[in-house]
């Protein structure tokens, strides 16, 4: 059983281990093309998605394994009837060898290991975690900048809904000498539970308020979407900080510009040919990080 629930699991090793693996998925992996070989990755998406759902589902095929899948869960499987998640994923799990799950529940993962005699692979919580996000989003920025000690790294956007931040800031915690800046509105800040958590780690967290506080040489700017979906209040509106060329003048050629995607204004698009921007670098590399979890879990290593 290796369910992937919260980056609380991952060491540093078991994280460059996943990136060496990651390396030779994408320099080889056709070597890996029937790792998967007889095995079924069941895709449960309660929450629309169109990379996590189709790099996982990718992944998969390219590993040789099948795919059974519900895309639309909440209406499409079911629930629409009445049954709960978790008589979902005991009837599911007698089916598949691995489950990958997306819920608007944060706890709908852990309540789903908690019965599943298959591992369960969070593929975003509610504003929980998003664990698979945030290996990629490590992957990526190692892959840039070669080392991920000592950088500095602004979060933007929805640090509180957001749940690709939440599990990244744990990835980076791992590392030393970390400086986070988390620039939002103060209704979307940063919650104290993941403050608290990088203080206990000894990571620095810096909440700004402005583009302005942020360091002209900071090493990643990883901004995020508003997200509205989650809000209580839908008459709440949020101004966003827009990052366009001429702010993006602001920071040095060595700053790496990424988001977890789907953008909507908060990246404009007229940074799309900017050598900095490397989102959708970024989602590809995802696929290969999914490959190489699979193969971890479920053709051992
Ligand atoms: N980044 C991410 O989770 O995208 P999707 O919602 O499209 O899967």
């Amino acid at each position: 059983m290796h369910h992937v629930l919260s980056c609380d699991q991952f060491s540093r090793t078991s994280l460059e281990q996943l990136f060496v693996l990651t390396d030779e998925m994408r320099v080889d992996g056709k070597k890996f093309s029937t790792s998967l070989a007889g095995k079924i990755v069941a895709t449960i998406f309660y929450e629309p998605s169109t990379r996590t759902r189709l790099s996982f589902e990718a992944a998969v095929s390219r590993l040789g394994g099948s795919i059974i899948s519900t895309e639309n869960a909440k209406e499409m499987s079911s629930a629409i009837k009445g049954e709960s998640l978790l008589d979902t994923i005991r009837v599911i799990d007698g089916y598949c060898d691995a489950i990958v799950l997306r819920h608007s529940d944060s706890t709908a993962a852990v309540d789903g290991a908690s019965v599943s005699l298959v591992p369960i692979i969070n593929a975003g919580s509610g504003s929980g975690e998003h664990p698979t996000q945030a290996l990629l989003d490590a992957y990526t920025i190692y892959k840039y900048k070669n080392n991920i000690d000592g950088l500095s790294i602004a979060v933007l956007g929805d640090l509180r809904f957001g749940r690709t931040v939440h599990s990244l800031v744990k990835l980076l915690s791992l590392y030393d000498d970390i400086t986070i800046y988390g620039l939002s509105r103060d209704v979307i800040a940063l919650p104290d539970e993941y403050v608290t958590y990088l203080s206990q780690k000894g990571v620095s967290y810096i909440p700004c308020r402005s583009l302005a506080d942020l360091p002209q040489d900071i090493d990643v700017l990883y901004h995020t979407r508003t997200q509205t979906e989650r809000f209580k209040n839908t008459d709440l509106k949020i101004e966003e900080f827009i990052i366009n060329q001429s702010v993006m003048k602001n920071f040095s050629a060595h700053t790496i510009l990424m988001h977890p995607l789907p953008r909507r204004n908060e990246i404009s698009f007229d940074l799309d040919d900017d050598k900095r921007s490397v989102f959708f670098q970024q989602s590809h590399f995802g696929m290969y990080v999914r490959m190489s979890l699979l193969h971890n879990i479920l053709a051992g290593s």
